[in-house]
């Protein structure tokens, strides 16, 4: 097992092995406060995780109540959050008691938003389950919902008290969801690390679990430990985000996310980098079995970029790599990133 700690406006230990759902109880308990916890998860793994955490919790002495959502970001919402917010409150949940989220980014982010508004903040423990939410969503404390008019435009920055990633449960994750987790590992290493990339050309998906989360969590650790409420480099996380995110707007989320990242990072990395440099992320890319091009028209993207409800003024922040393993944050007026997308989508392969 590996451990470690992120010192935020909270502190707190993220814990990364085989095994530790089944320790969840214990490790819960031992913080304290009273005995009710609201176990928060969607149906998709509560039919693999569920009893598991359930009975482990009611063993160490938990009052357990579940919610359980509909697997899939459409549960992200409003209606998720007020209906959760509501079960709270019916069973009498007071500042004392706690929320466990037992699942990935959907179900860590709607209970992180929950818990970080429900009587103006009680604890919450995060259980990742799928691989982007380990070395992602589950650290660092953004938590929030989406709106009609776009992803994650209500949330609050909200520490979890405890993250518990068990590694066993990736092996029920659907092939294609492993392997956009595996975009956000590749991001971290083209990021800040070039061992981690050389080690993951050796061994392609098949990398040790234990030490790549970890190392991604400490990465993802640093980062926020010098710009929690994401006014700098925080952003550095967006390598591969700003072409990505217009990647899937454009296909209508056909694109799931990691692809689209996958794609975004390619395409920064053609304009950007040498080629030898770009082709070994293109290489590893698709060794992971993800995409690095597609067919929409720059001018499509460039659209998608403007019109993203988060960009304010005439320039956006870009990650730009400087090689492998070294990122930098560049003020960018949209005119360059105009003629940037030209460059990336229409010189060929
Ligand atoms: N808070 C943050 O910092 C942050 C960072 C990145 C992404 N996110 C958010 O995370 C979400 C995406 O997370 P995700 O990719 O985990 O999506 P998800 O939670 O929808 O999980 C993907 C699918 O995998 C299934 N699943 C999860 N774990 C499983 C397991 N062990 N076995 C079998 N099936 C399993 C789920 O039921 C779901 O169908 C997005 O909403 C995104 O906005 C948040
Ligand atoms: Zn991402």
């Amino acid at each position: 097992m590996k451990k470690v700690t992120v010192h935020a406006s909270l502190e707190y230990d993220c814990l990364i092995g085989s095994g530790l759902l089944a320790e969840c109880g214990p490790r819960f308990a031992a913080f304290g406060g009273s005995d009710k916890i609201m176990l928060v998860t969607d149906d998709k793994v509560a039919s693999y995780y569920l009893e598991t955490c359930e009975e482990n919790l009611r063993q160490a002495g938990f009052r357990v109540y579940t919610f359980v959502i509909e697997n899939g970001e459409k549960s992200k919402n409003s209606d998720s959050y007020l209906r959760l917010l509501n079960t709270l409150a019916e069973h009498h949940f007071t500042r004392t008691d706690s929320i466990a989220a037992l699942g990935g980014g959907v179900v860590g982010d709607l209970s992180g938003f929950a818990a970080a508004t429900y009587l103006r903040g009680i604890r919450y423990f995060q259980i990742p389950t799928s691989l982007l939410a380990m070395v992602d969503s589950s650290v660092g404390g953004k938590t929030a919902i989406d709106l009609p008019a776009g992803k994650n435009l209500a949330g609050a920055f909200y520490q979890p008290s405890l993250v518990l990633c068990d590694t066993n449960t990736l092996d029920t994750l659907e092939d294609q969801i492993f392997r956009e987790g595996c975009a956000e590992v590749i991001k971290y290493a083209v990021i800040g690390d070039e061992a981690l990339f050389a080690s993951l050309e050796k061994t392609g998906v098949g990398f040790d679990r234990e030490s790549v989360i970890a190392r991604c969590i400490e990465m993802k650790k640093d980062i926020v430990e010098t710009d929690e409420f994401d006014t700098g480099k925080r952003q550095l996380l967006n390598f591969g985000h700003t072409i990505g995110h217009a990647v899937e707007r454009c296909s209508n989320l056909a694109i799931r996310h990691g692809q689209a990242v996958a794609i975004g990072m390619a395409l920064m990395a053609k304009t950007l980098l040498p080629a030898p440099e770009a082709g070994r992320l293109t290489d590893l890319l698709r060794k992971f079995g993800l995409p690095v091009s597609c067919d929409f028209p720059a001018e499509q993207i460039f659209d998608a970029i403007r019109s993203d409800k988060k960009r304010k003024g005439n320039s956006l922040t870009l990650v730009v790599p400087e090689h492998i393993g070294n990122c930098v944050l560049q003020r960018m007026p949209m005119e360059d990133l105009k003629s940037l997308c030209v460059r990336a989508l229409n010189q060929g392969e």
